[in-house]
C-alpha cells in the first residue's frame, strides 16, 4: 500500500512507486486521548459512486486490501460497536485476533481479544447465534423498551447493559463502554448507528475505503435515516492507495 497524501509525518518520496509499503499500525494508530475518553472510529467500505452494501452485504465491495485494514483496526481497538442490522445482516461473529497480535494488544496494556458490542431497540438478536459463542462475551447496549424475555435470554450470553427507555442513547451507551475500559470504540456502522453518532457529535473518525466499482442507484451510504441539521466538518489525515482501492482517514474538526 502507498502514501498519496501524506498528513504530518515524513515527507512523500519524489516517486511514489519508489515509497516503502506504509507501515499500517502507524497510519491508523489512535491519539493518546483514545486512551482517557471515549473516541469513536467509524470504518467503512463504499463504491466509487457511494453506496455500502450491495444486496445487504458489504462483502462485495472490499477487496483484500480493505479486508487487511478491516482486520487491522479491529485490532487496534477496545471494542468493536455495531447496531443490530448489521450484525443479523451480515451474521456478525467474534474479532479473531491471532496470538501475535493477542501479545502486542498485551504489551499494549489492551485486552487480547476485543468484545463485540450489538446496539439493538428490539434485543431482536439470536442468541444461539455465532456472535454469543465466543471467548469473550459480547455487550449488548439496549433499552428499557426491549421485550424483558430477550433481554433475559441474551443475558445468558451477554453482558445487557440498558441505555434509555425507548432507543439507545449513545452518551450513555459511551459511557457505559468507557466504565469498562473500552474507550478505543471502533464501530462498523450500519449507517442507521453511524448516522446516530455522527448527529450527536460523537464520531471522531471516519476510515473510508473507496472500491473501484459503481453499484449504481437504490443502495444504502454510509448515512441512513432522518436528515442532519447541518453538516460535520472533517479533516483529512491520510489517502492510502493499493491497487485501485483509496483509503481515506478523516478527523472530525
Ligand atoms: N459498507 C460497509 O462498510 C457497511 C458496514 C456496515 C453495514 N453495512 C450494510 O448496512 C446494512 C445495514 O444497515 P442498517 O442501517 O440497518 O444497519 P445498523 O445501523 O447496523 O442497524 C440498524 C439497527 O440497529 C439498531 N439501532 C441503531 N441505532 C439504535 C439506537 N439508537 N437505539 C436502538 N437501536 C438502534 C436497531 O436495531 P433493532 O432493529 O434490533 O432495534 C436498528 O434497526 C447491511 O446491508 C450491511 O451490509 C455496510
Amino acid at each position: 500500500m502507498r502514501r498519496l497524501l501524506a498528513g504530518p509525518g515524513p515527507a512523500l518520496p519524489e516517486s511514489p512507486a519508489g515509497a516503502p509499503d506504509v507501515d499500517l499500525d502507524e497510519a491508523y494508530a489512535y491519539p493518546a486521548e483514545a486512551a482517557q475518553r471515549a473516541f469513536v472510529r467509524s470504518n467503512f467500505v463504499c463504491s466509487a459512486d457511494g453506496a455500502a452494501e450491495v444486496d445487504g452485504r458489504s462483502g462485495p465491495l472490499g477487496g483484500a486490501a480493505d479486508r487487511r485494514v478491516f482486520q487491522l483496526l479491529r485490532w487496534l481497538s477496545d471494542v468493536v460497536l455495531v447496531g443490530a442490522g448489521t450484525a443479523r445482516h451480515e451474521n456478525y461473529g467474534p474479532v479473531v485476533v491471532p496470538v501475535e497480535r493477542r501479545e502486542r494488544r498485551r504489551a499494549a496494556g489492551l485486552a487480547e481479544v476485543p468484545p463485540v458490542a450489538v446496539v439493538t431497540a428490539s434485543a431482536g438478536l439470536d442468541p444461539a447465534a455465532r456472535l454469543f459463542a465466543v471467548e469473550v462475551r459480547p455487550i449488548v447496549l439496549t433499552c428499557a423498551a426491549a421485550p424483558a424475555e430477550r433481554r433475559r435470554a441474551l443475558s445468558a450470553v451477554a453482558d445487557v447493559v440498558l441505555c434509555g427507555e425507548e432507543s439507545v442513547e449513545l452518551e450513555p451507551a459511551m459511557a457505559a463502554l468507557t466504565e469498562r475500559g473500552l474507550t478505543r470504540v471502533l464501530t462498523e456502522g450500519g449507517p442507521t448507528l453511524h448516522a446516530q453518532l455522527g448527529a450527536a457529535g460523537l464520531l471522531d473518525e471516519l476510515c473510508l475505503t473507496v472500491a473501484p466499482l459503481l453499484a449504481g442507484p437504490g443502495r444504502l451510504g454510509i448515512g441512513q435515516g432522518a436528515p442532519w441539521d447541518g453538516t460535520v466538518a472533517m479533516r483529512l489525515i491520510h489517502v492510502l492507495a493499493e491497487e485501485d482501492s483509496l483509503f481515506l482517514r478523516y478527523r472530525r474538526a
